[in-house]
């Protein structure tokens, strides 16, 4: 009986620390700190030199908070920006500023990161992104 005990415990306790990996995996905010704040800035607020270009005559990475233009675009072209990568047609370099994130991130996990990148925009600004989206 105590035996049985035990391994329902043991059950238990590796059913949540499958429940919080699976969590983690998908958390917008540990993400985004994970694969976008290095360019982006931890709280959304860009490249220091945005929206001037850099060394090599490139588009800096905007912000992402109520001050860019993110909330321009419709959840599903940030998804694909994302997955797929970006350059400003103008850019200096033929290289994708915007590196592509396909393989490393699944459509989901990109969808979480939007989510975080909301808590930065206006009321406004999220009620006309939500149009966007119909
Ligand atoms: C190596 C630096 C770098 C990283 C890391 C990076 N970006 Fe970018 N991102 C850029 C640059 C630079 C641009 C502007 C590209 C251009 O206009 O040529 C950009 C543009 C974008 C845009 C389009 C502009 C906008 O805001 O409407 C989105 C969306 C975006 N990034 C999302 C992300 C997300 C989400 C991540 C993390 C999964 C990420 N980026 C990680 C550099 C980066």
């Amino acid at each position: 009986m105590k035996f049985l005990k035990f391994c329902s415990v043991l059950l238990t306790l590796s059913w949540l620390s499958l429940a919080n990996g699976a969590m983690a995996d998908n958390n917008g905010e540990v993400l985004y700190n994970q694969y976008c704040s290095v360019c982006h800035g931890v709280i959304g607020q860009g490249d220091d030199r945005w929206p001037g270009l850099n060394d090599t005559g490139d588009m800096t990475a905007p912000p992402h908070n109520e001050k860019g233009h993110t909330w321009r675009h419709s959840s599903d072209d940030l998804v694909k920006m994302t997955l797929m990568g970006y350059r400003d047609p103008y850019n200096a370099t033929e290289i994708l500023t915007m590196p592509a994130y396909e393989g490393l991130l699944t459509e989901h996990q990109v969808l979480s990161i939007i989510e975080h990148i909301k808590s930065w925009w206006t009321p406004d600004q999220i009620e006309n992104q939500r149009k966007l989206n119909q």
